[in-house]
């Protein structure tokens, strides 16, 4: 580590940088009818309440026998939840609201062309579509409680349903974003033993009909070189009765689900009553290390946690219209596009397409038509849509109340120009810090109770108490301006249950790092370590600062640095590689590839195109890298280290300090002249 951190800008050093942003008051009118305004809840929520606090998150579903215990932390950190509830997640999402919501609209579904009408599913059509899609699940599929199925499906109203479909009888879903590729999902299909594969056969993006049914033959073809044979692959249709994809479909093993559906029209399937600790889903994510983990969320904690944050931060009532301008293939999208909304019986909007198409406003016309009046979305969609069409909020009349971001830090200027032009400074802002991992928001203001400020995520959420280390474990206190891991010192409900068949790395990514003893049963002796670099400041607000190990994120999206370069390996030449995440004004950061080729081949802009393209191939068309250097080697310390971070800091053109102490200090010098003369 003390290598590193001199050859790069270690996190204090940003930390320095940085310049405290005023407070900003939460306008009266949110305040007036805020699901959250009585102070009290910091006292009820405190370290003295823990863990009975969360009781009053579980409280907001339906449980069919209530828990014995809130918590059992007697085998850490294999945290139990709600020990002894039984509930069923798609009946607190589906079932439970009929008889107060049965017409009300449940997904508002918008479809990329603008010109094709908006879908309405109202709660008592998602019953029933839900209802026969589990029946299929159940009786065409084979499938059980405790199976996995795999989903690679764009954003389309038959994925909640899907979701919620598997919900219902106690199958553990395993979504794949559905900008990674075939062979990504196949992986994941692999790593979690799915022999079945629900998909599309193509949905719209950026004005093109993308065919994914193509791709679900590549994913069937690889997950059996891999070793799992696929049984069936059933395909959702974007068009009633049309078939968009080029591909056939194969006899025996590919079906339309509304063909297959059809014996079960008008039927319906009790949900199965599942222990609070039976996983939910899973989500693959990258992480340090080459091959992406698959995070494993269980049933009753999860949803509470959710339904709770929801409520709390979001500010949903049942009467709002809501959009989460996000992927459901990404936790953003599970936890608040699907579970935490419907939960509370919310109206959720979904969008199928890219924010600016056919134009900068089309969000803003979404928004008025709608009348959506809560808006989630990330930073990069907003640095995209202030680029685009600085003005284009106010041609139009909506109105938001609330407002989130999530997946990357905010500029204050991006955050400004969030909370002025779109929010019309009539809404609150409310930045949510949190990961796949913590399955809901680990910092963010409570938005009537405290002032928000730009470019910070606030303090812990209630009952999540927040603490940032130093690499030896000693707190680094507030007010000081010196960044550290932060990490969470309890237990909380949304927290993963483990890393889908591999225990020991879900003990070694989270908890190893601050454990203070192996042996102890006490959750004080287990820190869960994020990952993040973040700063705290004298007001007990944190400001994250970004990821500390592998990762990048992109556009919001999170990769593995080690994931990229295993593809470009893929291209025969390269004899080495390495990843490093470029800033970028509009996505946050980019991926920028640094090769040295094997003796006897030589660089060309061939060469570099071919190792982008074998990336789209390998990991899907958010990982296509931004620009391929190939330079005459990596820079290295004495023990073979590449070093990454200093690759960023040329590509960067920041200073990148001494290199004296590398194996191979003066090629430094040789790449940046190269890379910053390109
Ligand atoms: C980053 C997304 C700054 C962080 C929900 C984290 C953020 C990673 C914020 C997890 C925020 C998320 N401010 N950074 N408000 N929210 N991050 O698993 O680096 O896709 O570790 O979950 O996103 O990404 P993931």
């Amino acid at each position: 580590m003390p290598t590193e951190a001199k050859a790069g800008t270690s996190e204090s050093q940003i930390g320095v940088h940085w310049r405290e942003e005023p407070l900003t008051e939460p306008p009266g009118s949110f305040v007036s009818q805020a699901n959250m305004s009585d102070p009290s809840v910091f006292e009820r929520f405190s370290e003295k309440n823990f863990p009975k606090c969360f009781e009053e998150y579980a409280d907001l579903l339906t449980w069919d026998s209530k828990w014995h215990t809130i918590l059992d932390a007697g085998n850490p950190p294999f945290w139990k939840w709600f020990v002894g509830g039984k509930l069923n997640a798609s009946y607190n999402c589906v079932d439970r609201h009929l008889t107060s919501h049965g017409s009300k609209a449940a997904l508002i579904w918008v479809p990329e062309p603008e010109d094709e009408p908006t879908r309405i599913i109202t709660y008592r059509q998602l019953y029933d579509r839900v209802n026969e899609f589990a029946l299929l699940l159940s009786e065409f599929a084979r499938l059980h409680a405790g199976d996995r199925v795999t989903f690679h499906l764009p954003m389309i109203p038959e994925l909640p349903v899907s979701m919620l479909a598997a919900a219902r009888l106690g199958i553990i879903h395993n979504q794949v974003f559905g900008g990674f590729s075939a062979k990504a999902c196949a992986e994941r299909m692999e790593d979690s033993k799915s022999t079945v594969l629900v998909t599309i056969d193509g949905y719209y993006r950026n004005g093109k009909l993308i065919d994914k049914k193509k791709e679900a033959d590549v994913t069937v073809t690889e997950a059996e070189r891999l070793g799992t044979k696929v049984e069936k692959v059933l395909v959702w249709r974007r068009f009633p009765g049309q078939y968009v994809s080029e591909a056939p479909m194969v006899k025996g093993r590919d079906y339309f689900v509304d063909e297959a559906m059809k014996p079960f029209s008008g039927k319906t399937i009790g949900p199965v009553s599942m222990d609070a600790e039976a996983p939910l889903f899973l989500m693959y994510t990258s992480g340090s290390t080459g091959m992406p983990k698959g995070v494993q969320h269980r049933t009753g904690g999860y949803l509470a946690y959710v339904a709770g944050t929801s409520k709390y931060v979001q500010d949903i009532h049942p009467e709002d219209v809501y959009w989460c301008f996000a992927d459901i293939g990404w936790i953003t999208g599970h936890s608040y596009i699907v579970y935490g909304p419907l939960a509370l019986a919310a109206t959720s909007v979904m969008y199928e397409g890219v924010p600016l198409y056919p134009d900068a406003g089309r969000p803003w016309r979404i928004a008025e038509r709608l009348g959506v009046n809560i808006f989630h979305t990330a930073p990069t969609t907003i640095r995209m849509l202030r680029k685009a069409g600085p003005d284009e909020p106010s041609k139009y009349t909506f109105r938001f109340k609330a407002m989130t971001t999530v997946g990357e830090p905010i500029e204050p200027e991006a955050w400004r120009w969030f909370y002025e032009t779109v929010g019309k400074k009539q809404a609150v802002i409310t930045d949510t810090w949190w990961q796949t991992e913590t399955g809901g928001f680990m910092c963010s203001t409570i938005p009537a109770l405290s002032p928000m400020k730009a470019g910070s995520a606030g303090p812990g959420m209630p009952g999540i108490y927040p603490i940032i280390y130093d690499e030896d474990g000693v707190e680094v206190p507030a007010g000081q301006n010196r960044a550290g891991n932060i990490c969470i010192r309890n237990p909380w409900p949304g927290i993963m249950q483990t890393i889908w068949g591999d225990p020991d790395r879900f003990v070694r990514t989270y908890y190893s790092k601050y454990n203070r003893n192996k042996e102890s049963k006490d959750w004080h002796d287990w820190p869960y370590f994020a990952g993040d670099g973040a700063v705290l400041a004298a007001d007990g607000y944190f400001r994250i600062l970004g990821r500390i190990d592998d990762v990048i994120k992109v556009a919001g999206h999170r990769l593995g640095t080690k994931e990229l370069e295993n593809a470009v390996l893929a291209t025969p030449e390269v004899a080495e590689a390495a990843a490093i995440a470029m800033a970028d004004e509009l996505r946050g950061h980019v991926p920028v590839i640094y090769v040295a080729l094997k003796p006897g081949t030589s660089s060309s802009k061939e060469l570099e195109e071919r190792i982008k393209e074998n990336v789209v191939k390998e990991l899907g068309p958010v990982a296509r890298p931004r620009l391929v250097h190939i330079v005459p080697d990596l820079p290295k310390t004495r023990s073979g280290k590449i070093m990454r971070r200093l690759l960023a800091s040329i590509s960067d053109r920041t200073d990148y300090g001494d290199v004296t102490t590398l194996a191979n200090p003066d090629i430094v010098e040789t790449i940046r002249r190269q890379v910053q003369a390109e």
